[in-house]
């Protein structure tokens, strides 16, 4: 279906119909209404699954620097940290994503967050092994977003990525409908072929990337991510805030719905070795 059969106007406003549900035609902040309303902590299409398919690409090893660029309230950083033994650091430029990030992780002696814009770094050059971006880089400048990476990849470091990425060019009324019912990230969404442009665009080579369904989250999933507790807090939240459950009800109309126009995708691309520049 196309989403711009979505868009109704009333009274001189537009809004998204979706199932039984109106919402206003405005971009929406998913993470915020995850973090803060659904009080859910992986802030990423495809949450814990996405996170584990990427590392099994990056084949993060114990004692290996790895960087989450972005790191929200640091799920994956701390996913890594525990499952791989390697020294996390994680940056985000929001203090209360940073703040609840440390709270969650306690006294790790692996991992360590800062409060940092991902595009000016004061972090080293040549650093890191790995560099993961998980639903950043939607937000961000591209290209100088990636050159950063670059710079602070050590030669031959990869850099893992999960991004939400348009099967087909979006017209301006199917990008406003994402925009509303999903989230304004796909303002800032690329087809992947577009991605790994971009990538090579910011001096990394080898980019390829492989596409996933963009799905809701089952119960199941948030009970994996968030254990039981967190997740009975949750259930607790949609069973008795109409807000929230319309919302996610509306989501889940719309995936079912529209799944021909995007998607998320897992892309890697490579820091060049040392004077690989130079070789024919
Ligand atoms: C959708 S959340 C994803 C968080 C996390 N990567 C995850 O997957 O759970 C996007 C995050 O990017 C951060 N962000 C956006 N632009 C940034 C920038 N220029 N520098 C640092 N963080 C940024 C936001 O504060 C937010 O925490």
């Amino acid at each position: 279906m196309n989403p711009e059969h979505l868009l109704i106007e009333q009274s001189g406003q537009e809004f998204v119909k979706i199932g039984g549900y109106i919402l206003p035609a405005e971009d929406f902040n998913l993470a915020r209404f995850l973090r803060d309303d659904l009080g859910v902590s992986w802030l990423h299409a495809g949450g814990i699954i996405s996170t584990r398919q990427l590392l099994k690409e990056l084949d993060v090893r114990p004692g290996m620097r790895v960087l989450d660029m972005g790191c929200g309230v640091g799920s994956a950083s701390r996913f890594v940290a525990a499952n791989t033994k390697a020294e996390v650091v994680a940056i985000d430029f929001d203090p209360e994503m940073i703040r609840r990030a440390r709270e969650a992780s306690g006294p790790r002696s692996n991992i360590r967050f800062e409060v940092m814009d991902v595009v000016r770094t004061t972090l080293p050059s040549n650093s890191f092994d790995r560099i993961i971006i998980q639903s950043v880089a939607c937000f961000t400048d591209k290209v100088p977003l990636f050159r950063e990476a670059a710079r602070l990849l050590k030669p031959g470091g990869i850099l893992g990525m999960n991004e939400v990425t348009w099967l087909q060019p979006p017209t301006e009324k199917v990008a406003k409908v994402m925009c509303a019912t999903i989230c304004e990230t796909f303002r800032g969404a690329l087809l992947a072929s577009e991605w790994k442009e971009t990538l090579h665009e910011a001096g990394l080579v080898e980019a390829s990337h492989t596409e996933y369904p963009f799905d809701a989250s089952t119960p199941y999933q948030i009970l994996r991510e968030e254990g039981v507790v967190k997740t009975a807090k949750v259930m607790w939240r949609v069973f008795t805030r109409p807000e929230i459950n319309m919302r996610l009800s509306a989501m889940s109309d719309f995936f079912k719905k529209c799944p021909e126009y995007f998607s998320y995708a897992i892309y890697t691309a490579r820091k060049p070795e040392a004077g690989a520049e130079n070789q024919e």
